[in-house]
């Protein structure tokens, strides 16, 4: 180890969350505060969120879902969306080096309908390239919504009933998980909010029934391994009884 460079903490892997959710907030809050652009912020935001897959990998957690981009979030002022277009292209067609080394498998979830066909071929290509790798799973959440993801699970589900495939009655939650997004990961154990808002804003709202829910006032572009050892320290405290005594 190199001197001065910290050593991680070394984490009671039992202890620790399998997966992690995350709702990166306050990137624009952050810009405003340097008086500059929003776009800065979201570009911060990308940084910290490579810092902490590469973290996040190395102390063990298997799953890191990020949301990254929501349905809602195309109703933002045009420059906004074409520069978090730009940001999101620059930073897949680096992501298979950049976000969590070279043992991560990226993935993307959401309607990828609404985005440009170079964008939808960088998240096919990063798919395809990572698919090997096993140490850490990292999913974007990019035109997502939770809602939506139901509905869509939903409609599968009732043409497989209409069609004779499923028997209504053989229908449970496993009939559901296997038809979100969200099929190959577990549910978050863990889902952190950043900026002081207190809300799930549509994230994987199904998956999240049990999770346990941290909330931080720090800025996601300020959200730093310290930041993320926190949340995993709060964590490492609650006691998880999903609805038993
Ligand atoms: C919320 O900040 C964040 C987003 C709109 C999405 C998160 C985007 C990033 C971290 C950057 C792009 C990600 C990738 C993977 C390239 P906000 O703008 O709502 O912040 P505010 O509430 O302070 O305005």
């Amino acid at each position: 180890m190199a001197f001065g460079l910290k050593k991680d903490i070394t984490w009671d892997k039992s202890r620790l969350p399998r997966h992690v959710a995350i709702i990166m907030d306050g990137n624009g809050r952050w810009a405003h505060r340097r008086a500059l652009p929003r776009i800065a912020g979201h570009r911060a935001g990308a940084e910290a969120l490579r810092k902490i897959c590469r973290y996040a990998g190395r102390i063990g957690i298997e799953y890191i879902t990020a949301y990254a981009f929501s349905t809602e979030n195309w109703k933002r002022a045009d420059d906004e969306v074409s520069g978090l277009m730009a940001l999101l292209l620059s930073y897949l067609q680096n992501a298979e080096k950049e976000l969590g080394g070279d043992e991560a498998r990226i993935r993307v979830i959401g309607d990828r309908s609404r985005f440009a066909d170079e964008l939808q071929r960088e998240m096919a290509r990063v798919e395809r390239v990572t698919a090997d790798n096993k140490k850490l799973n990292v999913t974007l959440a990019l035109g997502y919504g939770g809602r939506r993801e139901i509905i869509d699970a939903i409609k599968k589900i009732a043409a497989d009933a209409a069609s004779g495939r499923i028997s209504i009655d053989d229908i449970d939650e496993g009939t559901l998980d296997s038809c979100l997004y969200t099929n190959f990961m577990p549910d978050p154990d863990l889902v952190i909010r950043t900026s002081g808002e207190m809300r799930l804003s549509n994230f994987l709202l199904w998956q999240n029934a049990y999770s346990e829910l941290y909330f931080c006032d720090t800025l996601w572009p300020d959200f730093n391994e310290k930041a993320f050892d926190l949340a995993l320290r709060a964590y490492e405290n609650r006691n998880r009884r999903f609805g038993g005594r």
